[in-house]
């Protein structure tokens, strides 16, 4: 089996497979290093935290992730905490960076053996409706042919893999927002115990962090916002505006180490598998980051391809295969809707009061109803085990 992306997506299916004895080869189109320094996601759901327990590749995020019960929302220089784990039956999430993830997946690649080529794209995908599908790599030593009996597509929204997918078969789902999030790593400790997702009027704002010494911190920026119109001292004054409180003090700040605008969009591509090729992660979808769902979709994509795979090649029994694509795509849609509604809470328009008028009634549902604020917590800590 071919695995075209090392992201936490490629990686992770690896891994399973090789404990079960499955031959697989992950294809990777940067460097090690460049995968390990990219910093992305970092919160991970309760379930998908054993998920990655249960591939064996949980033990240094046990130790160094930090656990939390809670999450708050900030609006009006007000704080509302909503207890998560109290309406979750008890479950915390885990902050863990992805490029932690991602190290901890290589390493155990690199510790048993496996195959697992850097600097190796893929260019074209063949056979997918044969029993041999091939890969055509682009690799260190130039190009390279390797046949398989399936190919994970696994390799994020601007690899090859959906392309493979004929036109008059595919369904691009597609919808951009109108902001984009500035996001900094920066040495300075946390000034807050859990995150603090924020509205202001001048824009969107997250506190989050990596660990006791490391903070993460985004703000909403408008999609056509470059970095050099970003100084240090208008990120920090910006930040310090929109999470002031009556009652909590200022931000800690620290050397900016990271930054990085990343532009909002969803996009859905069905169907999720064609053929041989089997799509997982962002090569099929991608959320807008405010319900913090990306990466554990990718992984509760690679549960359910795992899950089906091995019925496949120990069983010779092909429904979950076959079922992969709907099986997926429900929870996805689920996902999408939740995503939605955290960003389209949170992110207030420059026009439109009507729109704004709607948001603050939905985060003071959020706040105060135990309803909403419930359906909330189950849907941040668990959603993909839902
Ligand atoms: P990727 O991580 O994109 O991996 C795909 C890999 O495939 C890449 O390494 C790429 O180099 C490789 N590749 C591409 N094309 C080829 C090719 N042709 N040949 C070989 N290799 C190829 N998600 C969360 O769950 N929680 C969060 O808190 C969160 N916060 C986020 C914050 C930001 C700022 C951003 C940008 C994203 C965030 N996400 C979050 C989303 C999350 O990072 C992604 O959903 C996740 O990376 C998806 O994993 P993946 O393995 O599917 O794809
Ligand atoms: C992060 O820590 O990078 C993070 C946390 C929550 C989000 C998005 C990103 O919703």
């Amino acid at each position: 089996m071919v695995i075209i992306g090392a992201g936490p997506a490629g990686l992770l299916l690896g891994q399973l497979l090789e404990r079960e004895g499955i031959e697989n080869i992950v294809l990777e189109h940067r460097s090690r290093e460049y995968i390990e320094k990219r910093v992305r996601a970092g919160v991970i759901e309760y379930g998908i935290a054993e998920l990655i327990d249960e591939a064996g590749a949980g033990e240094r995020m046990r130790r160094e992730g930090l656990q939390h019960h809670g999450v708050e929302l900030r609006f009006d220089r007000t704080s509302h905490r909503i207890p998560l784990s109290e309406l979750a039956d008890g479950k915390p999430i885990t902050v863990y960076g992805q490029q932690e993830v991602v190290k901890d997946l290589v390493d155990l690649r690199q510790g048993a053996g496996a195959s697992l080529f850097f600097d190796s794209e893929v260019v074209a995908i063949e056979g997918l409706t044969t029993d041999s599908p091939s890969v055509q790599v682009e690799a260190v030593d130039g190009p390279v042919r390797i046949s398989c009996d399936y190919v994970a597509g696994c390799d994020g929204s601007f690899g090859v893999s959906n392309k493979a997918i004929p036109k008059e078969l595919l369904r691009r789902h597609e919808r951009t927002y109108p902001f984009s999030w500035l996001g900094i790593l920066t040495e300075a400790a946390p000034a807050t115990e859990e995150l603090i997702y924020c509205r202001h009027e001048n824009g969107f704002a997250l506190y989050s962090m990596r660990s006791p010494t490391l903070s993460r911190l985004y703000l909403g920026v408008r999609p056509e916002d470059t970095l050099d119109q970003w100084s240090d001292d208008r990120i920090w004054d910006e930040l310090n505006t929109r999470l002031a409180t009556d009652q909590t003090p200022e931000i800690n700040q620290g050397p900016i180490i990271e930054r990085g605008i990343t532009a909002m969009r969803s996009i859905v591509v069905e169907p999720m598998r064609y053929g041989r090729l089997l799509l997982a992660g962002d090569a099929a979808h991608i959320v807008p980051p405010t319900g913090a769902k990306g990466m554990n979709l990718a992984l509760a994509d690679v549960r359910v391809l795992f899950g089906a795979l091995v019925d496949q090649l120990k069983s010779g029994d092909g429904r979950a295969l076959e079922a992969y694509s709907a099986t997926c795509l429900e929870r996805v849609w689920r996902a999408e809707e939740f995503s939605t509604y955290m960003t389209q809470m949170l992110h207030p328009s420059y026009q439109d009061e009507f729109e704004n008028g709607i948001q603050m009634a939905r985060l003071r549902q959020a706040a105060n109803s135990k309803e909403a604020s419930t359906v909330l917590a189950r849907n941040y800590v668990d959603l993909n085990s839902l």
